[in-house]
């Protein structure tokens, strides 16, 4: 049988302007090459669409569960460009971790499931039910920091650190919709409780990614538990 991974593509990654076309088609080439050893699932963010969506239903006053289920539909959708640009052969997007689990094939994309959590959550209730060797979140900074890179040039970069210390930090629950958190606070209690080996690396480095698949040392972060 084929060895599982998850990989939990931000949003941030797939939709931003920054990513060159060429991401795309090298995405393509690492992903046929593995999925001939592994079986592969992604789940894929809602990124800065899904937050322009929630920004503008929190302004019309619509409920956290609405805004939720926006940002679930933005999510989907990148997963279907990203089944496109795979050229996975995959007819509908999986609306469940369920269903996602019992596809066939060697390469399922999927987005969002139900309000209440990010992707984050998804991918690693994914990695749980798939029984995957790895979970890696593949996110728009090179891993987890002290505190957010993007507001503190200075955060200093974590290589390491235990799953307890960020729920200490950040708490287990979900906080609103389009929260933009490394990990958000369901996924790391289902990390801790299932022991998922799981890690962050930035999404834009495929080299990182390619490490990963071949079980070498990488640049990012690998939560302990
Ligand atoms: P994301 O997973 O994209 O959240 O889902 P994010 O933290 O903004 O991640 P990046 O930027 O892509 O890395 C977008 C929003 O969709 C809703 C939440 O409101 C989330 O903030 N969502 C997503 C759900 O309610 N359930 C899901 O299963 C997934």
């Amino acid at each position: 049988m084929k060895e599982s991974i998850v990989i939990s593509l931000g949003g941030s990654v797939v939709v931003s302007e920054d990513t060159p076309l060429t991401y795309f088609s090298e995405l393509a080439e690492l992903i046929h090459r593995f999925t001939k050893t592994y079986r592969v699932f992604f789940v894929i963010g809602g990124g800065s669409s899904a937050r322009m969506y929630i920004q503008r239903g929190r302004m019309l006053h619509f409920s956290e569960r609405q805004l939720d289920e926006l940002g679930i539909m933005v999510t989907r959708v990148n997963a279907r460009l990203l089944s496109f640009v795979l050229d996975s052969d995959q007819k509908v997007i999986p609306e469940s971790t369920d269903d996602a689990a019992k596809s066939e094939g060697s390469l399922v994309v999927m987005g969002g499931t139900v309000p209440g959590h990010s992707t984050d959550f998804v991918g690693a209730e994914l990695a749980m039910k798939t029984k995957s060797s790895r979970y890696v979140i593949a996110t728009n900074v090179d891993g987890v920091y002290e505190k957010d890179p993007h507001k503190f040039p200075d955060a200093a970069f974590l290589p390491r650190v235990h799953v307890d210390d960020l729920l200490k930090q950040y708490g287990s629950d979900w906080n609103s919709a389009g929260s933009n958190m490394v990990i958000d606070g369901p996924a790391l209690k289902l990390i801790k409780e299932h022991h998922i080996s799981t890690c962050v690396i930035n999404g834009k480095n495929l080299s990182e990614l390619e490490k990963i698949f071949e079980k070498k040392s990488f640049y990012g972060t690998e939560i302990k538990i």
